[in-house]
């Protein structure tokens, strides 16, 4: 309602609120590298295209005349993950390297989540240590996203773990789907690998961590700062080894992390049932926005089903193609409790860094809210937000 009155008075805003342009503004400030980064797709982008196009099968049926006075309540339960309801729901998605898009990087990003009341999920190929992270954060709502190194370096994820728990991340995302970069011509055109360009990711990844410095040290005998190339190309290959773990490693997780563990990455409902089964936490349905399997089935179409046989048991997050509030609105009537938006926040902090970030959570929530009264729905919770509110245009 703010944001309408200043708009209406004709002052105009530093960010544009039509959101389906900021990645065309944010392109206009970045590095041809950086911007191939966050645009960029698996293969032909065919699986980002269906993420997209999987929202407009779905429409939502507005309804009259039911006294909705009061503005919808945003809230959210997701009682595993969170003993207290969470204002909003949404989530900061994990994004790795975030200085090469704004100097201030994770810190920038970390501190909007918090001013605006949302969970920062920090990623491990963060370019700002886990402890200087938590520090922007402050008081916020903070998880930490782990890219899981090999059983041989179980030693690193243990550090990494613990680090994040003394720093106050009061839950753990394990992403499943990115054991090796996908297949991203973008990147591979413009030669970028942003892992391995140590002039903008400075200290980085996880340069901080006491385990990786001493191993590197007793392998070279020097310092990492004095190999700082090498030193990431192994950094890059510890967390991301090239293959993937079995459902039993799980259990070292369990073992090293006390709190509640979600799955990100999770595309078919025998995974999901699996994860029921070991008695975890959460589950992301997540196709990591159509960057690693080109050719893959849309996020949100295999979330109805998903929901249906696991809803209940787990806690469901979605990501992949989040836009704008109608979105986020459609992902929770088919029955997830909170969306992790990607690649908007991410545009946000390209075009102007903590306010960047701020400006795209805040009207993302802006437009669900009115959205949502507009359409005669009274909250975000699955009372009034569910598949009743939905037809499939298609059908
Ligand atoms: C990502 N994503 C991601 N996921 C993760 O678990 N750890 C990470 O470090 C990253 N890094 C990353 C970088 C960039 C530039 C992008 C765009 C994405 C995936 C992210 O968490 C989320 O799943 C997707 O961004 C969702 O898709 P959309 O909505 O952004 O298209």
């Amino acid at each position: 309602q703010k944001i309408y009155q200043r708009g209406l008075e004709y002052e105009r805003p530093p960010f544009t609120f039509q959101s389906l342009k900021w990645e065309a503004q944010a392109e206009e400030r970045m590095a041809a590298e950086s911007k191939g980064y966050v645009v960029g797709n698996a293969g032909t982008g065919e699986t980002a295209r269906k993420n997209r196009e999987a929202f407009a099968k779905w429409s939502i049926v507005p309804s009259r005349l039911n006294k909705t006075s009061e503005l919808p309540n945003l809230s959210t339960q997701v009682k595993r993950i969170s003993e207290q309801r969470l204002p909003f729901p949404i989530a900061i998605a994990p994004v790795g390297v975030q200085r090469i898009f704004n100097p201030d990087g994770e810190v920038a990003s970390a501190k909007a989540a918090a001013r605006e009341g949302v969970p920062y999920i920090m990623s491990t190929a963060s370019s700002t240590s886990i402890e200087d992270v938590a520090k922007a954060n402050g008081d916020g709502v903070r998880w930490y996203q782990l890219y899981w190194p090999s059983n041989e370096h179980n030693e690193i994820t243990a550090s990494l773990l613990s680090r994040a728990k003394k720093a106050g991340f009061s839950a753990l995302f394990v992403t499943l789907d990115t054991y090796i970069l996908g297949w991203r011509p973008s990147d591979m055109d413009n030669g970028y690998n942003p892992f391995l360009r140590s002039d903008n990711i400075g200290v980085a990844i996880g340069f901080a961590d006491p385990v990786f410095r001493a191993q590197f040290k007793s392998k070279h005998g020097v310092e990492i700062e004095e190999k700082i190339h090498d030193a990431a190309a192994e950094w890059t290959q510890t967390v991301f080894p090239g293959f993937s773990h079995s459902w039993e490693d799980i259990k070292f997780l369990k073992e090293h992390w006390d709190g509640p563990i979600v799955l990100k990455g999770i595309q078919t409902i025998a995974d999901a049932q699996k994860c029921v089964e070991l008695g975890l936490q959460g589950i992301v349905v997540s196709n990591h926005g159509g960057r690693q399997v080109d050719g893959g089935v849309s996020s949100l179409g295999v979330l109805p089903r998903i929901v249906d046989a696991v809803g209940g048991k787990i806690d469901i997050f979605f990501d992949s193609g989040i836009r704008c509030g109608a979105d986020i609105a459609k992902a929770l009537a088919l029955g997830a409790q909170g969306c992790l938006i990607g690649r908007p926040y991410v545009y946000g902090l390209a075009l102007g860094g903590q306010e960047g970030v701020s400006h795209v959570l805040k009207s993302l929530l802006g437009d669900l809210e009115l959205t949502l009264h507009l359409a005669g729905i009274q909250s975000a919770s699955p009372e009034h937000l569910n598949r009743s509110v939905l037809i499939r245009e298609d059908e």
